[in-house]
């Protein structure tokens, strides 16, 4: 009674226009004798007697595709009622044509480059780059470009109270702000042809590739490494037996370290890792300083970030 109550008591049509679909989707955490479909069923109704009241129209229910989705949560005894501006998720920026198999999620590799501290202008190579989404953040952060400038498809294009000319506008400007050139000091290194020439085409459709340096090498080995000046590593290494195929995390890891001690003199290393202990051990075995780590979710695993001192 109190949910329908309240649902009932809001505005919806600052947000909803008459021809307009919604869904609510919601959440429950806590201890009910409702579900979270209950709550669904007793806001949505809420939603069309407001409007129905208030502009003699009712709304109509999509629950695969609405132009609008109102977003009920129930917490304890907390009740939260609001609005999807965002609608897919952030990760999804739009510029991967090509589907690395054990790909990071871009929101991921953006916090890495900035947990980094990696100043536009010295030389960073990410020397495992797959699909190269860590290069391509760089570029984003090195160009000044809005990371998400790719999508259309944001939820709050849809709500009533938003102009699109104005979005339009605000892109406009911010794709203007962006550099037209940087230093070329962005690398991105893979030892295996099919996944480089995937991170190419995605920093192509990402609208990077002039400020990113492709090499094929083995980031084991220090004479792959471009000859530039490196202060900054950023890098998403396998994790797991399938993506390695000598078997050993902390072999690799071990390869890695040694070979990024060779190549950079003082510098910064920012890994992400879900074989933790592995790369402990490796860092360990090659007196490497750990200065932070932070734990992640990224998908169903739980990963760990490292900052290091090289
Ligand atoms: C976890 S994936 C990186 C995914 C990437 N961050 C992305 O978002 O697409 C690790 C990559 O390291 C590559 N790799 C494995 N051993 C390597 C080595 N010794 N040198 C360079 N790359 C290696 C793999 O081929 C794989 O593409």
């Amino acid at each position: 009674d109190d949910l329908y109550r309240i649902a009932r008591g809001v505005d919806y049509g600052w947000i909803i226009d008459k021809d307009q679909s919604f869904a609510v989707r919601s959440e429950r955490i806590g201890v009910h004798d409702f579900t979270s479909m209950d709550v669904s069923r007793v806001v949505g109704q809420a939603a069309i007697d407001s409007y129905q009241e208030a502009y003699r129209t009712r709304l109509k229910v999509d629950l695969d595709e609405p132009d609008v989705e109102i977003y009920a949560l129930v917490r304890d005894d907390e009740f939260v009622l609001g609005v999807n501006t965002t609608g897919r998720s952030l990760h999804k920026r739009g510029y991967r044509v090509y589907e690395h198999p054990a790909a990071l999620k871009p929101t991921i590799a953006s916090a890495m480059l900035e947990i980094a501290e990696w100043p536009d202008g010295e030389g960073l190579i990410d020397p495992m780059c797959g699909g190269a989404t860590i290069p391509i953040e760089a570029a984003f952060k090195a160009y000044n470009i809005p990371p998400n400038h790719l999508r259309r498809d944001f939820a709050f294009l849809r709500l009533k109270c938003f102009a699109k000319e104005e979005f339009e506008e605000i892109r406009e400007n911010l794709l203007a702000e962006a550099k037209t050139c940087c230093s070329l000091k962005i690398f991105g290194m893979e030892k295996y042809a099919h996944h480089l020439r995937g991170g190419i085409r995605n920093a192509e459709k990402a609208d990077v590739l002039r400020a990113i340096k492709f090499i094929q090498g083995d980031a084991t080995i220090p004479e792959d490494y471009p000859k530039e000046t490196l202060t900054h590593v950023v890098v998403n290494p396998p994790y797991g037996i399938r993506m390695i195929p000598s078997g050993s995390p902390k072999k690799l890891y071990v390869g890695l370290v040694k070979a990024l001690k060779k190549v950079v003199q003082i510098g910064t290393l920012v890994l992400i890792s879900g074989a933790y202990k592995r790369f402990e051990e490796a860092a360990s075995e090659c007196s490497l300083e750990i200065t932070e780590t932070r734990m992640v979710s990224h998908g169903d695993l739980r990963a760990k970030i490292y900052k290091c001192k090289i």
